[in-house]
């Protein structure tokens, strides 16, 4: 267990798909903190849909503008502001964004089948990773890739897979 000076947040990470909105939601029954669902703010902040950010800007420039925001998180936090953050499933790829997450809170990653995931995604087109690439092969691909990065960086993992969010939720307190 790590030790920090005041009350740790909460980051949830893991895969598209793996329920990390619809877990946020439930934990505030359980904790007196602000869900901040980290692709809705950049939404609002940018005026842009995420499938239009990336395909105007790029991948890389979003994940710029994914880094600012955890970098905004850490400093709410600092100011006294806690969270329940709801992180986009590809926050792990940058190094900056997992040291900052580490510092100034609890990182529990939700894991799901690539089935599972499948068939939660695959009627959503707002995922630009994802296009042109709805299939389990790609998506137990991808998530091989980052299993790694998703698994060092977290303080908790919860298997979610034929559970309701209440449970994953309940689970998450029982072990923060
Ligand atoms: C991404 C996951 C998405 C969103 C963006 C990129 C990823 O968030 O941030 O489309 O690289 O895994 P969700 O995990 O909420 O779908």
């Amino acid at each position: 267990k790590r030790i920090f000076k005041k009350e740790p947040q909460i980051f949830l990470i893991g895969f598209m798909g793996a329920g990390k909105s619809s877990v946020a939601q439930q934990l505030k029954n359980f904790l007196p903190y602000e869900v901040l669902e980290m692709d809705q703010r950049i939404v609002e902040d940018s005026n842009m849909k995420i499938a239009d950010i990336f395909e105007k800007y790029g991948e890389d420039y979003f994940r710029d503008l994914e880094t600012n925001l955890v970098k905004t998180i850490e400093s709410d936090y600092n100011n006294g502001k806690q969270y329940v953050v709801s992180c986009g499933g590809g926050v792990v790829v940058r190094e900056d964004n997992t040291q900052i997450m580490k510092r100034c809170g609890k990182v529990i990653l939700l894991t799901a089948s690539p089935e599972t995931i499948y068939e939660r995604v695959k009627d959503n087109k707002s995922r630009p990773i994802l296009n042109g690439n709805m299939n389990v092969e790609y998506i137990e691909k991808l998530m091989q890739k980052r299993k790694d990065l998703y698994e060092s960086v977290a303080d908790v993992v919860i298997p979610t897979d034929g559970k309701d969010t209440k449970t994953i939720a309940e689970e998450i307190v029982m072990n923060i």
